[in-house]
């Protein structure tokens, strides 16, 4: 199974708008990506196509661990599980269940993994979280997304000391730096701090750019919306290196998918 978890102690750094542009990216790369929303916000949904009122998701229906039944297809042929509009109740059902069930939460991933060349990206809430906890279990790759700002060095030492990701995953904790704006003085020299800090685990940085938030309005993908965007090619480069970091065998299939 391959599990990309996209987190980060820190909230609205991107990590939501990441997922989906890393999703677009892989899936034209060769791979059969399916998204899944951990964030109780609902709003990966919103980057395929999915209207904010459709209440769908795979989160309430309680007890239910074929995840593959529950997601949907979209006109980009990403597989999308949506959170879904919850209770208060049906929240915490499924956080028992991610934390008292790894066995369920191990099969219904399991299901959405039965090729070579499925791959699975989770968007998780900001900071600490029941699903990171229950999913660092499954040895994801873990891709931290951060900002060059004073407020994302400030909170670097709390995951190179490890302390925000959970045990089990040392080895496997990668960085994007989102927003980068090599205009302004700060962005850069913490830009530069940072790359000297994180060496080979920093997957890539992806620049500002409002034709972003822009797709983001029109509900279609960045490569879509902007292929010339500095972003696209942002995109390409952290997937390649994500690439590199996956089994061989996806590797291939994904060169072979791309190829035809
Ligand atoms: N590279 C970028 N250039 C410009 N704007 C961006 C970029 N990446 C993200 N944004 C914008 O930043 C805002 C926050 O993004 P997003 O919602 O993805 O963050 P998040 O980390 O998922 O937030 P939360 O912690 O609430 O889940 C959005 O308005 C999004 O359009
Ligand atoms: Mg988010």
């Amino acid at each position: 199974m391959t599990l990309i978890c996209i987190a980060s102690p820190k909230g609205g750094v991107g990590k939501t708008t990441l997922t989906a542009n890393l999703a677009y990216t892989l899936q034209r790369l060769g791979l059969n990506v399916t998204v899944i929303d951990f964030d109780s916000q609902d709003a990966l949904k919103l980057h395929f196509g999915i209207p904010v009122n459709d209440a769908q998701g795979y989160v309430a229906p309680a007890g239910v661990t074929d995840w593959q039944q529950l997601s949907r297809s979209t006109p980009s042929g990403i597989n999308v599980l949506a959170y879904g509009h919850t209770t208060h109740e049906e929240r915490y059902a499924f956080e028992s269940m991610l934390t008292n069930n790894p066995e369920a939460l191990k099969k219904a991933l399991q299901g959405l993994c039965k090729s070579p060349g499925d791959i699975v990206l989770a968007d998780l809430p900001p900071g600490h979280s029941v699903a990171l906890h229950a999913l660092c279990k499954l040895k994801p790759l873990c891709v931290t997304a951060l900002l060059a700002d004073s407020a994302s060095l400030a909170v670097l030492p709390s995951v190179e000391n490890k302390s925000f990701y959970p045990s089990g995953v040392e080895g496997q904790i990668y960085y994007v730096i989102n927003q980068l704006d090599l205009r302004n003085e700060l962005s850069n020299d913490v830009y530069g701090l940072l790359k000297s800090r994180l060496g080979a685990s920093l997957l890539g940085a992806i620049h500002r750019d409002a034709a972003v938030s822009e797709a983001h309005a029109q509900q279609i993908s960045i490569l879509q919306y902007a292929y010339t965007s500095a972003v696209v090619n942002d995109l390409e480069i952290v997937a390649h290196n994500i690439m590199r970091l996956l089994p061989d065998a996806l590797a291939t299939q994904t060169h072979s998918r791309a190829q035809q």
